[in-house]
């Protein structure tokens, strides 16, 4: 420890000879100056690497999130099992040490399936997997009982309207990329309603399907008529796709009880490790708490959430306390449109200058190859020679940009943002589905990730002077 006190403080010596005073008494650091700053955490980062992934703390973020997981299960806005989320989180962090747990209130939309079902009926009668969208309609309690068109795209959709009055619109678009498909989730029930049709099936937004129906949220617009809407599987679509192509009539019965209720009090969740010499200034770290009401959200976005926690607990461990202050935000509301995030940026935002970076992990925790980025020039140089302090691990990419719902309120007024780059290869395989369960993660990747989220956040926060903007 001594050694590398010396070593700092020759650094420093070596670094401000020579250069002339700001008028606050303080040296301009040049990009040299900055790269030996970074070069010297490299201890550091090989003390976070060794806890992290060979160390005591091996597999923590992987094992906390399974008894998590396991224990509460899905966690949809508005329902009892996040509120139960939320206070198992609450007392964890607690009980972790961490500083300034608490919790910010915010109003979250309270939206359940209910029960629901398809039934082909013709051809012959087959049974149609279906995950309601988000802040669907209900159907009549008897149910639709329509035909079927079958149709690619929003322009067919456009070029056949006539056609479409009265039935049930099966969209069958392809799969290209998450952005641009989610379009017909999203969309689609709007679409429809536009052209008369009575309900919409969106083929699940995937690119590999074991018969799984994939959910997410949806939007209606005001002056469009409010259908109800699923997702079906990619092999349900091709297969009615196949059908209609030979131009057999197809009759499809869906019921669904979808109901939304008064928005329902919740919370975003907070705990910091308080900085020691900047505490006003603020690194943020975070993943969201809440999920859909499938699978267990182990992956969307129960690994962000845990990664980041980890981030904490780490830094915790090895008796570091940054310059700045580390705060961890479990959001609410994410899933419904990042209702928790808005709020809280709302909440905080006159202090945003005092906001260093706002890193989000909501992409999986798979094997990491480094981070998304949003920022200036500068910003990115910098972060990028942070980065090398991963090359033991490998995860030294700096990719354009950064991605999280949650932080985007933050990136748009100019505050640097980090998201986690990861193997993102079967991301969408099980994204809002059942299959978003523990089975998904690797505690070997998310012990890497946790690498990844700890040394870019702990060196952000302990370094002489904020990100430029
Ligand atoms: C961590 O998980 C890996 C993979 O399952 C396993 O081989 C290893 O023994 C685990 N380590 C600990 C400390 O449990
Ligand atoms: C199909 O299902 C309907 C409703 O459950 C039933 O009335 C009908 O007999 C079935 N048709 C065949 C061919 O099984
Ligand atoms: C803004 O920062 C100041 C100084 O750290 C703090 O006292 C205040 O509570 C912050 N305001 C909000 C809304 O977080
Ligand atoms: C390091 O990661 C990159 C991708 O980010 C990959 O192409 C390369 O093969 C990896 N190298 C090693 C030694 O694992
Ligand atoms: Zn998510």
């Amino acid at each position: 420890m001594k050694y590398l006190f010396l070593v700092f403080l020759m650094n420093l010596l070596s670094q401000y000879a020579g250069k002339p005073l700001r008028r606050d008494g303080s040296y301009p650091k040049s990009f040299e100056d900055i790269k030996n700053e970074i070069a010297g955490y490299t201890d550091i980062a090989k003390a976070i690497i060794d806890l992290a992934v060979h160390g005591k703390a091996q597999n923590r973020s992987y094992e906390r999130l399974a008894v998590f997981a396991d224990t509460i299960g899905p966690r949809l806005s508005g329902s009892k099992n996040l509120d139960a989320a939320i206070k198992y989180m609450f007392s964890a962090l607690q009980k972790d040490g961490l500083e300034n747990v608490h919790l910010e209130p915010v109003k979250v939309p309270h939206w359940e399936r209910g029960e629901e079902f398809a039934m082909m009926l013709e051809p012959r009668n087959q049974s149609i997997a279906i995950l309601g969208l988000g802040n669907s309609v209900a159907t009549p309690p008897e149910g639709i009982t329509a035909e079927v068109i079958v149709v690619a795209s929003f322009d067919e959709l456009h070029k056949r309207a006539q056609e479409a009055k009265g039935k049930i619109v099966v969209y069958n678009e392809p799969f290209i990329s998450y952005g641009e498909t989610v379009q017909y989730r999203v969309r689609g029930a709007v679409e429809a309603a536009k052209v008369g049709a009575v309900a919409s099936l969106i083929r699940s937004i995937t690119s590999f399907s074991i018969h799984s129906p994939h959910t997410g949220g949806q939007s209606y617009q005001p002056d469009v008529p409010q259908i109800p809407t699923a997702c079906i599987s990619v092999e349900d679509a091709e297969m009615m796709s196949r059908m209609a192509f030979r131009g057999t009539k197809i009759v499809v019965h869906l019921k669904m009880g979808a109901k939304t209720y008064p928005d329902s009090p919740s919370f975003n969740t907070v705990a910091e490790i308080v900085g020691s010499k900047y505490p006003e200034q603020i690194v943020l770290v975070s993943g969201h708490l809440d999920s859909w009401d499938v699978g267990q959200g182990a992956m969307d976005d129960g690994g962000g959430a845990f990664i980041s926690w980890e981030a904490l607990s780490l830094i915790k461990d090895l008796g570091l306390r940054p310059k700045r202050t580390l705060r961890l935000v479990l959001w609410t509301g994410e899933e419904q449109g990042g209702i928790g995030a808005k709020q809280y940026y709302q909440l905080h935002k006159e202090n945003i200058s005092n906001f260093d970076i706002v890193m989000e992990s909501d992409e999986g925790t798979f094997k990491p190859s480094g981070l998304g980025f949003t920022g200036s020039a500068k910003a990115r140089e910098i972060v990028k020679e942070i980065m090398t302090l991963l090359l033991p691990i490998n995860a030294t990419d700096v990719y354009d940009n950064a991605d999280g719902t949650d932080i985007d309120y933050w990136m748009r007024d100019g505050v640097p943002g980090a998201s986690l780059h990861n193997d993102i290869s079967k991301y969408f395989w099980f994204h809002h589905s059942q299959g978003d369960m523990m089975t998904v993660q690797d505690p070997n990747q998310m012990n890497l990730c946790a690498a990844v989220w700890t040394v870019v956040s702990y060196v952000i926060a302990d370094m002489e002077e904020m990100l430029p903007r």
